[in-house]
């Protein structure tokens, strides 16, 4: 592919960078830098996006059976195919059945499944970019601090490279036993520090300041370019009809930036004719950026992010909040918030439709409860939820919704295992018969 097509640019006064420089933020003004591509040119170099992507849909062998890489010439078109590393990912259900549009009150609910991808999270779409592009800038070791799935994935993709070391920072007990399993399995040098995820994010940024270590959390623009495939797949599953809405939990916000990119990217290049909106939801307990939505974005508001099942999106500085608030601005979005009991029973409503949800996605599903039910979302609104990551990830919750031992916290329709001794008449019994 011809070189040169991106460039690494600050959100806030567009200075430019050279894309193979490792940074993160601008130096004149500190804010967050993006991967700029020269639409025009993509445009005129490959006015059939649309048919190419449609045509790699059967395509076996990398990089194009990658749901990242299939959209190569939009994620990061510079990087030449032999350096991508995938494994490959993407390529998650889109969900629809008639009972789950019915226990969300909607006609046309679509759930888009990232817990389906390699280390069970949408990570993996981001970290195939970013750990392609540690390889590209010949970086040997990589880290982030994480709430448990960025670490998951980043730790697996170093481990498929020659040589490379992932080293994770996470907030000591505030992860899921799953979540470490994967970090400690997949060899990364783990650090359990005995602070939240903000000082985890605040140390993992100093020491990459200080050590030749690649920093991939999503303050990484290269890996927000790969993040931006779950919008382009969702898209492409909906032969290229823009939905009329998007709901995604929110975090440290990289997510829903990446996704406001590729969509509004998708549209500059004719691949949709409009845009949808975005719902940005939170937890009640670490709502940031739906506090700063609230005050229609005059100041950014951080806080100490609370406990909540929701352990991922504990968050209470996010990162991206200036290319998030941005991306709300532009999709006419709209931010929400839910309780733990809103957000396990909308988990536990999904999960009864057969779809297995995490309860960091059972607050996107909550949101979008609360948006149905005060009219903002349609009942024939076309919605896409974004499922983060897969409920395995969070076992033990489930079992302790079902099985009445959150504190506090009633399931609105209980289903625990029923204990029985070994014997024919009280199975027969347990069963109704
Ligand atoms: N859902 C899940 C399952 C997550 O792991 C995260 C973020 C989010 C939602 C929010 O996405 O941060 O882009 O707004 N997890 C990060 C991590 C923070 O370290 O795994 P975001």
């Amino acid at each position: 592919m011809t070189g040169g097509i991106s460039r690494l640019q600050c959100i806030a006064c567009g200075k430019t960078y050279d894309p193979l420089e490792v940074r993160y933020r601008c130096d004149d003004c500190g804010d967050l830098l993006e991967v700029v591509h020269d639409l025009a040119r993509l445009r005129r170099e490959f006015p059939d996006l649309r048919d190419r992507f449609d045509a790699r849909l059967g395509e076996p062998r990398l990089p194009y059976v990658s749901g990242v890489w299939r959209y190569h010439e939009m994620i990061l078109p510079d990087l030449p195919a032999a350096q991508i590393v995938s494994k490959p990912e993407g390529n998650t259900n889109l969900y629809r059945s008639a009972k789950l549009s019915r226990a969300f009150g909607l006609e046309n609910l679509y759930l888009k499944h990232e817990g389906e991808n390699p280390t069970l999270s949408f990570k993996d779409r981001g970290m195939t970019a970013g750990v392609s592009w540690a390889v590209r800038l010949g970086m040997k070791t990589v880290a982030c601090a994480s709430t448990g799935d960025t670490s998951a994935s980043m730790a697996a993709y170093a481990a498929q490279v020659e040589g490379m070391q992932g080293v994770v920072f996470l907030p000591h007990n505030k992860i899921s036993p799953e979540q470490l399993a994967q970090a400690i399995g997949y060899g990364a040098k783990t650090l359990a520090l005995e602070t939240d995820f903000d000082g985890c994010m605040r140390l993992v940024r100093e020491v990459c300041a200080r050590h030749p270590i690649y920093l991939l959390n999503s303050m990484n623009s290269f890996r927000i370019e790969g993040q931006k495939a779950i919008g382009l797949e969702t898209l492409q599953q909906l032969r290229w009809r823009a939905p009329d809405w998007f709901v995604v939990p929110v975090g440290n916000a990289g997510n829903i930036s990446a996704l406001g990119k590729g969509l509004r990217e998708a549209r500059e290049l004719g691949l949709i004719d409009r845009l949808p909106r975005l719902a940005a939801v939170q937890a009640a307990a670490a709502d940031p950026f739906y506090r700063s939505w609230r005050g229609g974005f005059r100041e950014k508001i951080t806080l100490t992010a609370g406990p909540t099942l929701a352990s991922a999106i504990r968050i209470g500085a996010p990162v991206s909040h200036d290319k998030a608030a941005r991306v709300i601005r532009e999709f006419d979005g709209v931010a929400e918030e839910a309780t733990e009991e809103e957000l396990m029973d909308a988990k536990a409503a999904a999960d009864r439709g057969g779809v297995a949800v995490c309860p960091n996605s059972g607050v996107a599903l909550a949101g979008l409860r609360k948006l149905r039910a005060a009219n903002v979302i349609k009942a024939d609104d076309t919605v896409v939820v974004i499922l983060t990551a897969h409920g395995v990830k969070f076992s033990q919750i489930g079992v302790d919704y079902h099985t009445g031992r959150l504190p506090g916290l009633a399931a609105a329709s209980p289903n625990p295992p029923i204990v029985l001794p070994p014997d024919l008449a009280a199975i027969a019994a347990a069963l109704g018969f």
